[in-house]
């Protein structure tokens, strides 16, 4: 995107490190310039089953050529090429020989750069425009003349450097798509990788397989065949302990470990007393009963009820959930220890967006310095240093799902709905008792019953109750009730980051509010929770 008003947009920081991070397998590079769509195009070009990489710009033509990538995608970002911040790259990529695709910033440097033209447009174009095709080989094969793609720039591409040509156009914008045929290197406008770009994914295919020549290599069997391998060499007859949530991440990495490592694994999981009804007992069930795959249980309701007592500021509780985790997590490892490696569910996003593991010195492994998933509060302390196996680093969360299928995980827990790690105690406003957490969990459960009879657990993002520390007046039988509202969350959406509320079926709505208000005692009246998010957000602390 281009815009004037960030000087400094946040950019990937991630430089290759030789020899670890060398892949031997066909990959895209993505030169990252801080748009807030890089990790989209690396999803996308992902979903063409061909490997990809967000990467600092500064990443050397030199690093390149050594991770001899397929192909390379400069990104957008918020600067236009005339600030004097303006981030550029390396200007030895040119004549890598490697085809280049920059994207709107990117095809804006790559002009600039290569003696053409880019000023400030007398009018922006922002939001969907129909690209008309004017060349209709490589890059836009198959894209259909007139269709939508997506537009946000206020630089233009005014004069093409010498021997690039123009491939489409839109009404305001006449290179809207150019190219240098033969030395592979194009550019466009609009950006491909967003949903509202219609064509964008076969301009990404043409561009992935016609241009880069790649083959369609990165699968899950292959991803699981070489992490087994990789786990095995690494950790080899060691003991690795993992905090087990029970959510999809920890949960696959689970399962991909014991594959790998079977009994050289341990499995923790912390029963803190904030999990949905019935969730710890499935959880044993499954892991320790059903695969055998050892879990400690560890009981610590009480324990962590004691540190909440008397809290009711949102951040505060989970500071204080997330020390206690650490607390436990420490003595219980040391109790079933010891261990040699610490395995995380990092992710990919985690990988890109933060840094937040060191490396040793000495032996160059990298050391846990904080414990990620769902406890995002707190270190680890210093004498517990762990050295990390993160077989999941490279993968997006809907690669884990596969994942994780394709290993045997159970699909209710491959689906399962984001769940927040501090729990129901962060969907009980005001103090969290041991009274009030059951009647959010009743209440919870009716959520749950209603829509998994209906089959409709999957029309949702998440759908859960919230208690409210109020209470109104209501009347059952010939009773005046003064009891507590619960508020009923049911949303939709793509990512987590924005939301909708769910437009739910009425009876659904009055079944659950019928339930909820005659079977769990404590609660008098039901309220259904429409806001979007934004400007709301989706837990309500
Ligand atoms: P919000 O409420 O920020 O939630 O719109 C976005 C997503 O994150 C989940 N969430 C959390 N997950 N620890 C977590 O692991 C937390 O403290 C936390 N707070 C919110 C939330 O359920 C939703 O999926």
């Amino acid at each position: 995107m281009t815009t004037q008003t960030e000087e400094n947009p946040k950019t990937s920081e991630i430089l290759p490190t030789f020899p670890v991070d060398k892949i031997n397998r066909q990959m895209i590079v993505i030169l990252d310039f801080g748009s807030q769509y890089s990790e989209l195009i690396a999803r996308r070009i992902r979903e063409t089953q061909v490997y990809s990489e967000v990467l600092s710009y500064r990443t050397s033509a030199e690093q390149l050529q050594q991770l001899n990538p397929q192909g390379i995608i400069l990104s957008g970002g918020p600067n236009s090429v005339y600030d004097e911040k303006a981030p550029e790259c390396d200007q030895e990529i040119w004549h890598l020989g490697i085809p280049i695709l920059g994207v709107c910033y990117g095809m804006q440097l790559m002009v600039k750069k290569l003696g053409g033209g880019v000023e400030r447009a007398s009018r922006g174009e922002y939001g969907k425009a129909s690209l008309y095709i004017d060349d209709p080989t490589d890059l836009l094969t198959n894209v259909e003349d007139g269709t939508t793609m997506w537009m946000s720039h206020a630089d233009s591409c005014t004069k093409l450097p010498a021997g690039f040509e123009i491939l489409a156009h839109t009404e305001n914008t006449r290179c809207a798509a150019i190219a240098h045929h033969e030395k592979k290197l194009f550019g466009v406008q609009f950006h491909p990788e967003v949903i509202h770009s219609v064509g964008g994914i076969a301009l990404i295919r043409n561009f992935v397989y016609h241009i880069c020549k790649c083959e369609p290599s990165w699968t899950t069997e292959a991803f699981v065949e070489e992490a087994i391998r990789e786990i095995k060499a690494k950790v080899g007859e060691k003991r690795v302990l993992l905090a087990l949530s029970g959510g999809v991440d920890s949960s696959t990495l689970a399962f991909l470990l014991h594959r790998a490592i079977g009994d050289k694994l341990t499995c923790m999981f912390i029963d803190q007393g904030f999990m949905r009804k019935g969730e710890p007992e499935r959880l044993m069930e499954i892991f320790d009963q059903k695969f055998h795959i050892r879990v400690e249980y560890v009981s610590a309701r009480d324990r962590f009820l004691e540190k909440l007592k008397g809290v009711t500021d949102p951040e505060e509780k989970r500071r204080r959930i997330g020390h206690e985790f650490i607390q436990v997590f420490e003595e219980e490892s040391k109790r079933l220890g010891p261990f040699d490696y610490l395995a995380q569910g990092t992710l990919y996003p985690d990988v890109i967006e933060s840094a937040d593991t060191n490396v040793d010195p000495k032996t160059g492994e990298k050391i846990a310095v904080k414990i990620k998933s769902h406890h995002n509060v707190g270190g680890l302390p210093k004498d517990l240093r762990f050295k990390l196996v993160e077989p999941l680093r490279k993968l997006f969360k809907d690669e884990v799902r596969k994942v994780g299928r394709s290993i045997g995980l159970p699909e209710e827990i491959v689906r399962r709905h984001p769940f927040p790690g501090p729990g129901l105690a962060i969907r009980i406003i005001g103090e969290v008792t041991a009274e009030r957490l059951n009647i959010l969990r009743d209440a919870d459960f009716v959520v749950r019953d209603e829509i998994n009879k209906r089959g409709m657990y999957h029309d949702f993002w998440q759908a859960f109750a919230v208690l409210l520390p109020i209470r109104s007046v209501g009347v059952m039988g010939d009773q005046r009730t003064y009891a507590h509202p619960i508020v009923l969350r049911c949303i939709t959406s793509e990512d987590g980051m924005t939301a909708d509320w769910a437009r739910a079926p009425y009876d659904l709505l009055e079944t659950i509010s019928n339930r909820m208000v005659n079977e769990v005692k404590g609660v008098n009246r039901v309220v259904y929770d429409i806001t979007s998010k934004p400007p709301g957000t989706i837990e309500w602390e």
